[in-house]
């Protein structure tokens, strides 16, 4: 595909898909906390079959908010249903899915220092563990084990960090931790799809037919809710940590990324908790904590310096990154795959290298995720070279 038509197809998906994801996660949020904040509310409105009484006031005006124990008498005219937050952040994510991991697999799925696959495995594997994924997810909400929130919650952890470890060893780094993403979003919109709207159906059905409705469909569709409420930060998480290499490009990526997982989800249980009215300060306290302590261990370690070789001269390094990483990152790229300068970073001249040279810094020598899945096939000691020059370079 054209790169320039591509990038804003690539845009316009992205920005719908923020926009959806906000209307969606900013809906599961409201509810929740709507849920947890209901106050027992007086006689007469229980009477009427009411059970949580809510007042807000927000944008200049005050709101009553009642919900009922099972339903009301008659359902309304207007009943406002919320599912097409889901159902079109879940499109617009997979079609971002398939313009760049699909289309652009060369580029981004497939890492051919790990295996080399060929674009249809590749998009086959990638299809079949978002399928796959959420079908062991369904498999385990059957199960006993869904009477037990915790319990749950930890199983999943432990799944999901595993596979993240098998993709680790099959996609591109970044592969692997967006289709973590990926699978999470995709056991989230099917909640909505396969069991919250026809719980709700059937409760709306019930009341038509002037039938006490099955509790059991109110509670299924909340424990959907509530796993879809915790998976919320940890899949934003997810998708934000693609555009920094230290957490995707480390070794034991997979590992962090069930750490964030972890920590993104208990920071989440804080809110839910406090909306119950319990506030656990402790528990956001503890999450910042461990965030604070996964950044201290996974900082780079100082790269031993040079001490075999002689020091580069500032001609043979910038020729050295010129050659490394000016196929991709020039305005006129000879690499076949990226055909416009990567992030518009370009290095044709020694002035762009040297404006440069924190973030090369950043990229070459501390998460080593540049040259891009190293291409251009970069030795170890021509990095330790470089770290050398640049670390006597910048002040
Ligand atoms: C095969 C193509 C390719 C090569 C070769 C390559 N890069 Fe990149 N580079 C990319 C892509 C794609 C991006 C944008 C995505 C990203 O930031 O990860 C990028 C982004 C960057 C960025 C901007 C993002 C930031 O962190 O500020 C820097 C800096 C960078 N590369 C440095 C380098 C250096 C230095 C080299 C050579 C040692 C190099 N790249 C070689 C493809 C390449």
């Amino acid at each position: 595909m054209d790169p320039y038509l591509n990038d804003w197809i690539s845009l316009l998906l992205r920005f719908l898909h923020v926009v959806t994801a906000i209307a969606w996660i900013g809906a599961s949020f409201y509810f929740i906390w709507l849920d947890n904040t209901l106050q027992t509310p007086p006689k007469w409105k229980q009477d009427k079959g009411v059970s949580g009484d809510l007042w807000a006031i927000h944008g200049g005006g005050f709101y009553e908010v009642a919900k009922y124990r099972l339903a009301p008498e008659q359902i309304p005219d207007t009943l406002h249903w919320f599912k097409w937050e889901a159902y079109s952040t879940w499109i617009t994510g997979f079609l971002l899915l398939i313009l760049i991991y699909y289309i652009g697999a060369d580029a981004y799925l497939i890492d051919p220092n790990k295996v080399d696959l060929s674009q249809t495995t590749a998009i086959l594997i990638s299809l079949t563990t978002l399928a796959g994924g959420w079908v062991i997810y369904e498999a385990a909400c059957r199960s006993p084990l869904i009477q037990s929130g915790l319990g749950f919650g930890l199983v999943m952890l432990v799944l999901l960090t595993l596979l993240a470890w098998g993709l680790d060893h099959i996609f591109s780094d970044r592969a692997a931790y967006l289709h973590i993403g990926a699978l999470i979003g995709t056991c989230m919109a099917a909640n909505v799809l396969t069991v919250i709207m026809p719980s709700q159906r059937a409760l709306v059905a019930a009341v038509e037919k002037g039938e006490t409705p099955d509790p059991r469909f109110g509670l299924n569709a909340k424990r959907r809710s509530v796993h879809n409420n915790y998976a919320t930060l940890p899949v934003l998480f997810i998708m934000l940590s693609n555009h920094y290499p230290m957490t995707y490009g480390h070794e034991y990526g997979w590992l962090v990324l069930g750490c964030i997982i972890l920590i993104t989800a208990w920071a989440r249980h804080f809110f839910n908790l406090r909306h119950q009215g319990v506030v656990k300060p402790w528990i956001l306290i503890s999450a910042f904590v461990a965030f604070a302590a996964l950044a201290w261990v996974l900082m780079p370690q100082s790269t031993a310096q040079n001490t075999t070789t002689e020091r580069l001269s500032d001609r043979q390094a910038i020729a050295l990154i010129k050659d490394k990483c000016a196929s991709c990152h020039s305005q006129s790229p000879s690499d076949d795959v990226f055909t416009v300068a990567p992030a518009g970073v370009t290095y044709d001249t020694e002035q762009e290298i040297l404006n440069w040279l924190p973030r090369i810094q950043a990229r070459v020598i501390m998460s080593k995720d540049m040259p891009f899945m190293n291409k251009t096939q970069m030795t170890e000691l021509q990095r330790s070279q470089l770290a050398d020059w640049i670390a006597n370079k910048l002040p």
